[in-house]
């Protein structure tokens, strides 16, 4: 059995906060406990097709904790098993570089690869695993909160922080103004952050892509509300929600991305129409990549750092094509394949939705 010397790690697909704080846990658990070399890939899987690989010391991961992005660089374009190439007057070519990328792991002797993001990243790792055998572990990360095999994904508990603080802003110039405030967060096809900011911030209405509404029924709420002495609502949407037998608002469509659908603008569409429908003021606000911008939040931090000295530990125990997570209060490890089977959503007997409901919230049902 072949001794692990080498670790490599990269940070795929969309950025979060906590990315640099995984870094430096490997980084510090495998130099100072195991005596390991780290390599840095650069530009997630991007790093591996263009040999763009540098060296991890302690003293590039230092400082780096309380930082957002990630000190590596990220790219959600670039899938080895379908990578999109350009030539010059030539239409987009499709094709597999996984080859290309193991020669990359290859010559930097890297003996395992730690793959930090969300599912798009770990399908490609476990892809890595299952056709050409390369030992992988996993780390997941999103803002969207939507993979299975841990509780939580760090980066989450940022978002909702800043998600929440938005919402109560637009909560005192609702009131002041007696208008509606129609606030649009990400999360993709799963409503998690609406869902939690919206608990967190007293959302009036909260729509989630897993349970379609009726615009009818947020405008009854609204405007029972209303003649109850309420002159202001607040409804948190997410970007994914969409109305029952209705279409997902798409900003644009990028055919040649991973993923070709940019969501965003379903919170106009929700603020005139209930304006027009109700005859109160309605505003909208899209909160966009500021969500996942800025430094992570302590939670973050930890859970973070806590993914990375596991993920480190997997590597030596050779627990390959595992991903770490949380479970109740302890890092427990997970095969990628069955993590990244089905997306976590938000259900309608969770507990949050219940409470939600409890004190109020309607869903536009
Ligand atoms: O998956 C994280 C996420 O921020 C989603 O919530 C959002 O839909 C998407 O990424 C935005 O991606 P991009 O950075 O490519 O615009």
């Amino acid at each position: 059995m072949k001794k692990i010397r080498k670790v490599g790690i990269l940070t795929g697909g969309g950025d979060c906060p906590g990315l640099n704080a995984v870094i430096r846990a490997v980084v510090h658990t495998a130099c100072r406990d195991y005596g390991l070399v780290v390599c840095g890939i650069i530009d997630g899987y991007a790093g591996l097709i263009h040999k763009n690989v540098r060296k991890l010391e302690l003293a590039d991961v230092s400082g780096i904790l309380p930082r957002g992005g990630t000190i590596l660089g990220t790219s959600n374009r670039d899938n080895p098993f379908n990578y999109t190439e350009e030539g010059a007057g030539k239409a987009k070519e499709h094709r597999d570089v996984s080859a290309q990328a193991l020669k990359t792991i290859e010559y930097n002797e890297i003996d395992v690869l730690i793959a930090v993001g969300g599912d798009g990243t770990q399908h490609i790792a476990n892809q890595f695993y299952e056709r050409h055998g390369l030992p992988v572990v996993g780390v997941p990360k999103t803002i969207d909160n939507d993979l299975n095999g841990t509780d939580v994904t760090f980066g989450f508990d940022t978002a909702l922080n800043i998600a929440t603080t938005a919402i109560d802003k637009l909560h005192s110039t609702a009131e002041a103004h007696h208008r509606v405030m129609v606030i649009e967060v990400m999360g993709r096809y799963a409503g998690w952050i609406a869902l939690e900011a919206g608990l967190a911030g007293g959302g009036d209405v909260i729509l989630v892509p897993e349970f379609p509404y009726h615009i009818q029924a947020v405008c009854d709420k609204i405007r029972r509300r209303a003649d109850g002495g309420k002159r202001f609502s607040l409804v948190v949407v997410a970007e994914g929600a969409k109305p029952e037998g209705g279409q997902l608002v798409v900003a644009r469509q990028v055919n040649d991305a991973s993923d070709p659908i940019r969501l965003g603008g379903i919170a106009a569409q929700v603020a005139n129409q209930v304006e027009d429908m109700t005859g109160i003021e309605s505003r909208y606000t899209i909160l966009g990549h500021v969500q996942r911008g800025g430094s992570p939040t302590p939670y973050d931090r930890i859970l973070a750092s806590r993914f990375g000295y596991h993920a480190v530990e997997a590597a030596v125990n050779r627990k390959f094509g595992h991903m770490v997570g949380l479970r109740g209060n302890e890092i427990k490890t997970t095969p990628i394949k069955e993590a990244i089977a089905v997306p976590r959503r938000v259900r309608a007997d969770d507990d949050i939705v219940r409470t939600a409901r409890a004190v109020g919230t309607c869903f536009g049902a």
